[in-house]
């Protein structure tokens, strides 16, 4: 099975991308991710991108499209899950593209529903393993040892640059703007589930599962959306 989970900065993307990637025996790929990679590395990638993420825009089409690329030809688990990724109706069009060209097919497209008046919250007190990238929360999800990571023991965060109020009210600028016209892309291909961003971690990761194992479910119910 290959998916896309799609919201807005903060929606938890990342967090249970984590959770399916372990139910699911999937593979995670978030652009997000391995542009911070490449910015931590200092290659040419990550000179290009570093300064478009801190302002919270996007980075240029082809620069992650071949990343994805590039992924998908190392193979991996019983198929992806793709996180941050497609952003823009060109990147949507270019996965549909490297797909068909690899006899792959995009199965499911959740989408996932988030107050934005909740993100900046959420985002604010995030803040993830330094050694080991399991993710946190200042008042959701605390290491059960306090300052101990849980996954790998390690005793160092980390907190993104991007995460500032600022940069995240940009970031939410360009998601509604570039990101939320999937959503109708996706409607068209009958690929789309709405799930509720809302609830706690493990709510939505029920969520998501009863929307996987719903096999032909087409539609998802359009809910109303916090102007942008
Ligand atoms: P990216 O890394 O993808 O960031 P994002 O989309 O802004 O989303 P986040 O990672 O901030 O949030 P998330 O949805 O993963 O939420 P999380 O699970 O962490 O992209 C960063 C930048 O890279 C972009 O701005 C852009 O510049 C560039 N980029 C990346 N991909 C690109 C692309 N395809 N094209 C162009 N540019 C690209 O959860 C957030 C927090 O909330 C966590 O602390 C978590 O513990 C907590 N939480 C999660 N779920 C819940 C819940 N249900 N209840 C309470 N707390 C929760
Ligand atoms: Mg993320």
């Amino acid at each position: 099975m290959n998916l896309v989970l799609l919201g807005p900065p903060g929606a938890g993307k990342g967090t249970q991308a984590k959770l399916l990637e372990d139910s699911r025996s999937l593979v995670k790929l978030s652009t997000g991710d391995m542009l911070r990679a490449a910015v931590a590395a200092g290659t040419e990638l990550g000179r290009k991108a570093g300064e478009i993420m801190e302002r919270g825009a996007l980075v240029p089409d082809e620069l992650v499209i071949n990343l994805i690329a590039e992924r998908i030809d190392q193979g991996g688990g019983k198929g992806y899950i793709f996180d941050g990724f497609p952003r823009t109706i060109a990147q949507a069009e270019a996965l549909d593209t490297l797909f068909k060209q690899r006899g792959k097919t995009l199965d499911r497209v959740v989408v996932m529903e988030v107050d934005d008046e909740a993100l900046v919250e959420r985002i604010a007190g995030r803040f993830a393993c330094a050694k080991c990238g399991e993710g946190y929360h200042d008042l959701y999800k605390l290491p059960k040892v306090e300052g101990v990571c849980d996954a790998c023991g390690s005793t160092e965060f980390v907190r993104r640059k991007d995460d500032n109020e600022e940069t995240v009210r940009a970031r939410l600028k360009a998601y509604h703007a570039q990101t939320e016209p999937l959503i109708d892309y996706y409607r068209r291909q009958g690929k789309v589930n709405a799930v509720d961003g809302m609830a706690d971690i493990a709510a939505v990761a029920d969520e998501i599962e009863r929307a996987l194992a719903g096999g032909s479910v087409k539609e998802a119910k359009k809910r109303a959306k916090t102007p942008g």
